[in-house]
């Protein structure tokens, strides 16, 4: 855990790892990198807020047009690569996304911490007719098979509701979308196919471990040992038999445009909040 900002899982180089090997799970999931329902131009501006390692910039430089601009922000610069290993169209920053952006950046190129507050950290960065685009890890959906997963699970349970750690805000996001004044153009929660349901238990289950250890390092006294000696146990005697998934989370939501002849096809710039909050919100988790 940063002690920092309070960002439930970990950073080193096992944690990058097993974000990297996360953006692989979504990407063979929507076997997409820009939501297709977003009209691809050459002057696009797109940024990814919570870019952790920046995988997802690094493959969005393979598809889209040299000439897109790409930005990564987050709120640590601990897993940015080396400046030296990027695309001169990809640039990278420090930016908390509760708080709001800097001047230069509004409208220009592009328990209160809810979803609300980075979605009204977003509108400020769009120009009308931008789009977000927003993959989330649902946990209050979760698909877990075996009876010790299950145990496991309702002990997890328990745990997030002790440390205040609540993710109710991801099924609600399409309502809160709305409510900030976006145009919600799709949401979809779905379940992961067979041959990623593999993928899927490994990485959520290292991720668990993270918090775990983040948990009993910045609380030694909370009980949290007990959990992890039942999580050693899922990932060893009980590995091959169980599922323990999450629900793979898409939003697509658009500004409002300025005017009539300010359609979605004419907008210019778009930013994607790809994947950041779960772990993002101070008080909440996921990964
Ligand atoms: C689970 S990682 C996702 C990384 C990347 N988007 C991906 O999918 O590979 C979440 C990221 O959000 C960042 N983050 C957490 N709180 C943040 C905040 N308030 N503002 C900006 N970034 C934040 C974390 O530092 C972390 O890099």
């Amino acid at each position: 855990m940063a002690e920092s900002d309070n960002y439930p899982l970990g950073r080193d180089i096992f944690h990058s790892g097993r974000l990297d090997a996360q953006n692989l799970l979504w990407r063979l999931h929507t076997g997409y990198i820009l939501h297709p329902r977003i009209p691809v131009t050459d002057d696009m501006r797109i940024a990814e807020l919570g870019t952790g390692t920046k995988i997802w910039l690094f493959e969005a430089t393979k598809y889209l047009q040299p000439s897109t601009q790409l930005y990564g922000f987050d709120i640590s610069d601990e897993q940015f690569p080396l400046k030296e290993q990027c695309l001169p169209n990809l640039r990278f920053d420090i930016m908390d996304s509760f708080v709001d952006p800097p001047a230069a950046l509004v409208g220009r190129n592009f328990r209160d911490r809810d979803s609300g507050t980075i979605l009204r950290h977003v509108m400020q960065l769009l120009k009308p007719g931008g789009f977000v685009q927003w993959e989330e890890v649902d946990i209050t959906h979760q698909v877990v098979l075996g009876e010790k997963a299950k145990q496991f699970e309702a002990g997890m349970n328990k745990v997030f509701g002790q440390v205040s750690l609540d993710y109710s805000w991801v099924p609600n996001l399409p309502k809160r979308v709305k409510q900030i004044g976006f145009r919600l153009i799709e949401f979809q929660r779905q379940q992961f196919q067979n041959n990623l349901m593999n993928i899927c238990t490994n990485t959520h289950l290292l991720a668990l471990h993270e918090i775990l250890q983040g948990l009993r390092q910045s609380c030694p006294s909370g009980g949290i040992l007990e959990h992890e000696i039942a999580l050693h146990h899922l990932l060893s005697a009980e590995r091959k038999s169980i599922t323990y998934n999450w629900s793979p989370t898409v939003l697509l939501g658009q500004t409002p445009p300025k005017n009539k002849s300010s359609s979605a096809s004419h907008a210019k710039e778009k930013t994607i909040s790809h994947r950041m909050p779960e772990g993002t919100l101070v008080s909440l988790t996921g990964e």
